[in-house]
């Protein structure tokens, strides 16, 4: 989704701007631009050539003055208008003079344009943004400073914003501010710095601060002042990065996917470190906020999440139910809120979010706070607006994601909600100590038997390869296998923009079953859990149809073998944590598709990392 990058007091601010405009690419976006501060103008460039868009600035940068020290740059997702150049950011006043940067949705820009238009400003796109330029070119005409101007400008709109904005007459500043769409500040020595996200200034200093809902930043060489947006003096939140820039690269790998693939071993031995303590009890950090008593308060489980989020979080429905014995209802983030969900201090309601950010699970626990309920946030970065705001938070420690679509995060996810549902099996009594031990023992070892599935990926090309003319494809799966099912299709529809749908096997003679035809490739999540024969029964359904079979099976399985045309092959686990090592193969199968047909994995078209608007 987009995103904002700005710096002053440096001694060259485009390549710093460009170097995070890069780092700022894995969130998706379509066009990009930057404004520099010179000598009393502002010079201004855009490009508009999808996620070539970064580069082709590096070559338009090569006519920039020199040596400016200030500047705001962007990434632009389209939302309102589509992705060109007249409407990607910075957007210009009408003087030219006033240049500014927006992440959000502005909701009221339609009312605020037309007195805009009827007061003489021209607006040159289609966008949301652009009227908070000319609200700002506004103010400021009526005599306030840049600072007042935004702070007045922003009153007037509704919706979510990260902003920032440079004026050729004050050099020594640049302003930013925010509302639900996230924003950090970063000082340095003699410099200062702000992004949407962390990565983004991970090479320049890592004194971070986040920006909270309402609040204004004046940047000035080496200096931050924090206000709120009604004037009162504020504070940032200071933030502990525990990544370093070397995380964020791609190392000797040929795209950040296949490395996030590969990391994932050591990214689920993370997660599960140190949380079985030396008397055998599993614990949660203090993070988690959750004591003895909390745990046993709780009647039920709500958890709240979007996309590959939402699928581990259905994977750990079973696992609370079957393990906690704990009713657990799981909801998609954008429907939650406006369901009127019904939520008191019993229910513990958990997020799900990698990024911690994203807009529907951050407004959608917001409103589960505000009905009492408890909230607990899954995230895999470290003091992320969800973060900040829940009461307490369990992170998954899978460092830094790059590539659009979520592999590592997920399974870390995945493991992380399941030892949630021990701890809660634990406090409740429903495990004995022996049954979580021998579950754990399984766990622990999650990691062993992912290296040997990463071993095989060029069996998976192979199989990848004789697909490669298919369009159809059905994903199934019963019980957990459901859920992996959901995550293998979403993986093949983002990379390789083929038509899958992930459905629960059982269900697909209820009407799916009509579309299956020679042609059809069926990928059945077969691996041994209790409802593995009526999942064959499935897959001999659609067999008789005609359609090709891909299995994901238990290594040596012959039975399952038998159904197949081709076999994914991996190691059994307990078949609770079976998701953990059976959505790999499916990672893979979507890679090499998306190869096949020669797509940029890393940087899917229409896609974005981060998703901060509604
Ligand atoms: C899929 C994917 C998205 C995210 C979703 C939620 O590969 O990456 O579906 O899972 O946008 O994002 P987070 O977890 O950051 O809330």
């Amino acid at each position: 989704m987009c995103g904002i990058i700005g710096v002053i007091g440096v001694d060259d601010a485009l390549p710093l701007l460009l170097e995070g405009l890069g780092r700022l690419e894995y969130r998706g976006y379509d066009s990009a631009g930057v404004v520099l501060v010179t000598g009393g103008t502002l010079w201004r460039t855009r490009a508009a050539e999808g996620t070539h868009s970064v580069n082709d600035l590096r070559v338009l940068g090569e006519d920039a003055p020199p040596r400016c020290s200030s500047g705001v740059g962007h990434t632009r997702w389209a939302t309102h208008g589509e992705p060109t150049t007249v409407n990607a950011h910075p957007h210009l006043d009408c003087t030219g003079r006033l240049a500014l940067v927006h992440n959000g949705i502005i909701e009221n820009h339609a009312d605020l344009a037309i007195g805009l238009v009827a007061t003489g400003h021209v607006l040159a796109s289609e966008t949301d943004s652009e009227v908070l330029v000319h609200l700002v070119e506004a103010e400021m005409a009526r005599g306030s400073t840049l600072v007042e101007g935004l702070r007045l400008a922003l009153r007037r709109v509704r919706g979510s914003f990260a902003v920032a904005a440079v004026h050729a007459d004050e050099p020594e500043l640049v302003v930013a501010a925010r509302r639900v769409s996230p924003l950090i500040i970063g000082l340095g020595d003699d410099a200062s710095f702000l992004a949407s996200d962390i990565p983004a200034l991970l090479g320049s200093t890592r004194r971070l601060f986040a920006l909270e809902d309402d609040q204004l930043a004046e940047l000035r060489p080496g200096s931050v002042r924090v206000t709120t947006l009604d004037g009162a003096e504020a504070k940032a939140t200071p933030l502990s990065i525990d990544w370093d820039v070397t995380a964020s690269r791609q190392g000797g790998y040929d795209d950040f996917m296949t490395k996030e693939i590969h990391e994932q071993p050591d990214a689920v031995a993370a997660t599960l470190f140190g949380r079985r303590r030396a008397d055998g009890m599993l614990t949660l950090d203090e993070a988690a906020g959750l004591s003895e008593d909390d745990l046993r308060a709780v009647d039920r489980v709500c958890i709240v999440a979007c996309g590959s989020s939402y699928h581990a979080a259905l994977v750990a429905k079973y696992a609370i139910e079957e393990w906690a014995r704990l009713p657990t209802e799981v909801d998609i983030a954008s429907e939650f809120r406006y369901r009127r969900p019904i939520l008191d201090h019993r229910t513990l309601t958990i997020g799900v979010s990698q990024s911690g950010e994203t807009v529907d699970t951050l407004q959608g626990l917001r409103e589960a706070r505000a009905l009492g309920a408890k909230v607990l946030v899954v995230s895999n970065v470290v003091d992320s607006s969800m973060a900040r705001e829940a009461d307490g938070v369990l992170y998954t420690r899978a460092g830094p994601e790059i590539g659009v679509a979520a592999t590592k995060t997920h399974l870390t996810q995945i493991v992380a909600l399941e030892l949630l549902a021990l701890v809660l099996a634990q406090a409740r009594g429903t495990l004995s100590a022996s049954e979580i031990g021998a579950v754990t023992d399984q766990m622990l070892g999650l990691p062993d038997h992912l290296d040997k599935v990463l071993l095989r990926t060029k069996d998976v090309a192979e199989v990848a390869q004789e697909l490669a003319e298919a369009r159809d494809f059905f994903y199934l799966g019963r019980h957990v296998g459901h859920p992996v099912a959901l995550e293998g299709a979403l993986k093949l529809k983002e990379i390789s923009y083929l038509r899958a749908e992930g459905y629960p096997a059982g269900e697909l003679k209820h009407g799916p079953i009509a579309l299956i035809e020679p042609g059809t490739v069926v990928v059945g999540v077969a691996t041994r859990n209790c409802l593995w024969e009526k999942l064959c029964s499935n897959i001999q359904e659609v067999k008789s149809r005609g359609a090709t079979i891909v299995l994901v099976g238990n290594d040596g399985d012959d039975q399952t073998a038998a159904l197949a045309d081709h076999v994914l092959w991996v190691p059994a686990v307990e078949p609770m944590l079976s998701p953990v090592v059976d959505a790999v193969p499916l990672q893979f199968l979507a890679y090499w598709l998306a190869q096949a047909h020669g797509h940029d994995v890393d940087r899917p078209r229409n896609l974005a990392k981060t998703v901060t608007v509604e």
